[in-house]
C-alpha cells in the first residue's frame, strides 16, 4: 500500500507539467495556425452576430429563441480569439498596432465582453427594444477596435 502511494505520488509530480496551461505561443505549431484560429473565431462570431441584424433593424420577425441562441454562440465565440494574437503572430488582417500598443488592445475586448454580457442580459428578456440598443453597443465596439486595429 504504502509503495503504491509512493508510486502514485511520483506519477502525479511527473504528470503535472502536462496539467499546467500551456502559454499562449505555445498553443500553435505555426503563427500560420494562430492567424488561422483567430480569423476562424472572429467569422463564427460575426456570422452569428450578423443573424440578429435583420431582427433588430425589423426587417425580420423577433424570434426570443433564436436570438439567445445567437448571442450565446456570440458570448463563447468572443472569447477565443485574443490568445491568437501573441507575440510572434504578427500579420493576417491585423495591424502591427495590436502588439505595438497591446494595452489599448486588450481594453478593446474588455469593451466587447462588458458589451456582450449586456446583450446577452437583453437577450435574456425577450424585450426587442433592450436587445436593439444593446446590439447597436456591441456594434460599436466591433467597429471601434477595427479602426484602430484592424487593415481594411
Ligand atoms: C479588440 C479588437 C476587436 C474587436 C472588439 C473585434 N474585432 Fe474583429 N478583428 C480584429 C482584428 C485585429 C482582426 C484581424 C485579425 C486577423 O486577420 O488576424 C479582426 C477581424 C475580424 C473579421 C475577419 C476575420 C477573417 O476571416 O479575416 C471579422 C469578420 C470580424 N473581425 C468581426 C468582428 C465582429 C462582428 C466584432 C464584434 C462583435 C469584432 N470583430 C470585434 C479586432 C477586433
Amino acid at each position: 500500500m504504502k509503495r503504491l502511494l509512493r508510486v502514485l505520488s511520483v506519477a502525479c509530480i511527473a504528470a503535472a507539467p502536462m496539467l499546467l496551461p500551456a502559454t499562449a505561443a505555445a498553443q500553435f505549431a505555426k503563427p500560420e495556425d494562430a492567424v488561422k484560429y483567430r480569423q476562424s473565431a472572429l467569422t463564427v462570431m460575426s456570422s452569428h452576430f450578423g443573424r440578429i441584424a435583420p431582427v433588430v433593424r425589423g426587417q425580420q420577425p423577433y424570434d426570443a429563441a433564436q436570438v439567445k441562441a445567437d448571442v450565446a454562440i456570440v458570448a463563447m465565440m468572443s472569447k477565443l480569439p485574443w490568445s491568437a494574437f501573441g507575440p510572434g503572430t504578427e500579420g493576417g488582417g491585423a495591424k502591427p498596432a495590436v502588439w505595438s500598443d497591446n494595452a489599448r488592445f486588450k481594453q478593446g475586448q474588455e469593451r466587447l465582453h462588458g458589451d456582450i454580457d449586456k446583450l446577452v442580459a437583453a437577450a435574456d428578456t425577450g424585450d426587442l427594444a433592450q436587445v436593439r440598443t444593446a446590439y447597436g453597443a456591441v456594434a460599436a465596439s466591433c467597429k471601434a477596435c477595427h479602426d484602430n486595429f484592424r487593415n481594411r
